[in-house]
């Protein structure tokens, strides 16, 4: 057989990359909703190499095959557009990844990449540590990095204990994320990013991104902001002129909870003082090309499926979950066993305005139901127990209908105590910083009736008064699970 060479193939990918780049720019003159459903997955695709499907295929194969050793190198040098091997690329990866850069970039008029991770804490981590290096021409230099203390608890444990105890790079924490003096305050020619969580899980923190993208991009650091409590539906930080955005994908996003899973999602040309044009052009590119083709912490092609799955629904699923969540915070705010709602939405949260000016409901202007901006803060939303710690979980322990669960973001209502399960481990002093005190539930109202949602917070919180619990479960279930504990 007659070899083609290797440029044979170089110019066949140029033609495919032309063709995707077009039907890209197509799919961005479309709403969300239709980016959300169809995704980068054409009727062309289908058609053509998937025997019709009108769904995304799940390509659960490790590697790709090539027609002779030329495509082969074309492949591995990165010539042309392939997927080699499960661990760097994969087609139902690439669905997934094309369908959240589109979202996180809608209406952004910004060019945007998306890697797909293990799982938030793998994007939170593929997000972070490039710029954590230290720069050639000043050894023993010692870095930091400024983040707000209202963090998601593992981010928190990967920040204090992966960044700050092993390997001695400075936390920097912003206590009061909402004082841009404050944020300033800590920056010097060390510093490497600036970090901050919006709205924050549980404590509802919100910062005005607008003036920390200003001052970010004034040092020359980059702005990383994890977006998993509002969603893309809800807030866009590239929009806002962000550099990275993370996902927890396990969490509103594929809110159907069968599997874990995370995103980071860049803009083209980010800032930063580290010295890599390569990383600096296409951040998530790079990253998957390189470090994380060699860290290994790509998303199986199961959960990409599952993942794309349930974001085709994302805008008017949160809709539906932050107008219910509105309707029972407003409840719990004159309930006579609260002493405090955390809602953004609540007016009488001290952050509402703030975070009115960016939380709002994507294309609700040309929805027909609205016809106009409307704005919506989420499905996450925290209450505080009057009486202290044991008749918070006189409470919890009460609920019937919401699972008391470590999770957040699914289509049923969850609830936890963070300070005994989610921000359990950073301890008793940075949970007072971060205000998550041990009369906090966090709530995270699904997409059941709002009523009985209603009925099972007010059932638990009337056990406080020594009513009964209407219904008790077995201590374990025959056969189940959960039996094998009691073996
Ligand atoms: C805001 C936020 N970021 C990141 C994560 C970590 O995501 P994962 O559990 O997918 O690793 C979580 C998990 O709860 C979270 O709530």
């Amino acid at each position: 057989m007659e070899s083609k060479g290797v440029s044979y193939y170089v110019e066949a990918g140029k033609r495919a990359m032309e063709w995707h780049a077009r039907y890209l720019e197509m799919m961005r003159q479309c709403r969300f909703d239709t980016i959300a459903v169809h995704g980068v997955y054409s009727m062309q695709e289908a058609l053509d190499f998937n025997q019709g499907s009108t769904i995304e295929p799940v390509y659960l194969s490790t590697s790709q095959a090539y027609r002779d050793s030329d495509e082969m190198e074309a492949a591995l040098s990165y010539q042309i557009p392939t997927w080699c091997y499960s661990r760097i690329a994969n087609p139902s990866m690439y669905y997934f990844e094309g369908v959240l850069a589109l979202l996180e970039g809608y209406n952004s008029g910004v060019e945007t990449s998306c890697i797909a991770t293990a799982s938030g804490m793998a994007a939170i981590q593929s997000a972070v540590d490039p710029f954590l290096v230290v720069d050639p021409k000043k050894p023993g230099q010692k870095l930091n990095f400024v983040a707000t203390c209202q963090l998601y608890g593992g981010t928190f444990q990967q920040f204090a204990q992966r960044k700050e105890k092993d390997r001695g790079i400075e936390w920097r924490k912003v206590c009061a994320s909402h004082d841009i003096d404050e944020w300033e305050s800590l920056i010097d020619e060390n510093t490497r990013f600036l970090y901050g969580e919006m709205p924050s899980n549980p404590s509802q923190g919100f910062f005005d991104l607008k003036k920390v993208v200003e001052l970010g991009h004034k040092y020359g650091l980059p702005v990383i902001i994890d977006s998993t409590v509002a969603t893309p539906a809800l807030l866009r930080p590239l929009e806002w002129g962000a550099d990275i955005v993370v996902q927890s994908v396990t969490k509103s996003l594929a809110t159907g909870g069968t599997s874990i899973a995370g995103a980071l999602i860049s803009r083209k040309n980010i800032v930063s003082s580290v010295d890599n044009d390569e990383m600096k052009a296409n951040f998530a590119g790079w990253l998957k090309l390189i470090p994380n083709r060699d860290n290994g912490t790509n998303i199986s092609p199961m959960n990409a499926m599952l993942a794309i799955n349930d974001i085709r629904t994302l805008r008017t699923r949160m809709d539906l979950v932050s107008r219910s969540t509105m309707k029972i915070a407003e409840y719990l705010a004159q309930h006579k066993h609260v002493e405090q709602v955390d809602y953004l939405g609540l007016p009488s949260h001290p952050l509402h305005k703030l975070a009115s000016e960016y939380m709002f409901l994507v294309d609700s202007e040309f929805d027909d139901l609205y016809k106009t901006r409307v704005n919506r803060y989420g499905h996450l939303m925290s209450f505080r127990i009057k009486g202290g710690a044991k008749a918070t979980r006189t409470v919890f322990d009460a609920f019937q209908r919401i699972y008391r669960a470590t999770d957040l973001g699914r289509i049923k209502s969850i609830a936890t105590i963070p300070a005994i399960s989610t921000h359990q481990q950073q301890g008793e002093e940075a949970r007072k910083i971060a205000d998550i005190p041990s009369n906090l539930i966090r709530l995270c109202v699904g997409a059941e009736h709002p009523d009985d949602i209603m009925k099972d917070v007010d059932q638990a919180l009337s056990t406080l008064e020594g009513t009964k619990v209407y219904f008790t479960s077995p201590e374990y279930s025959a056969g189940g699970a959960s039996s094998s504990k009691l073996a």
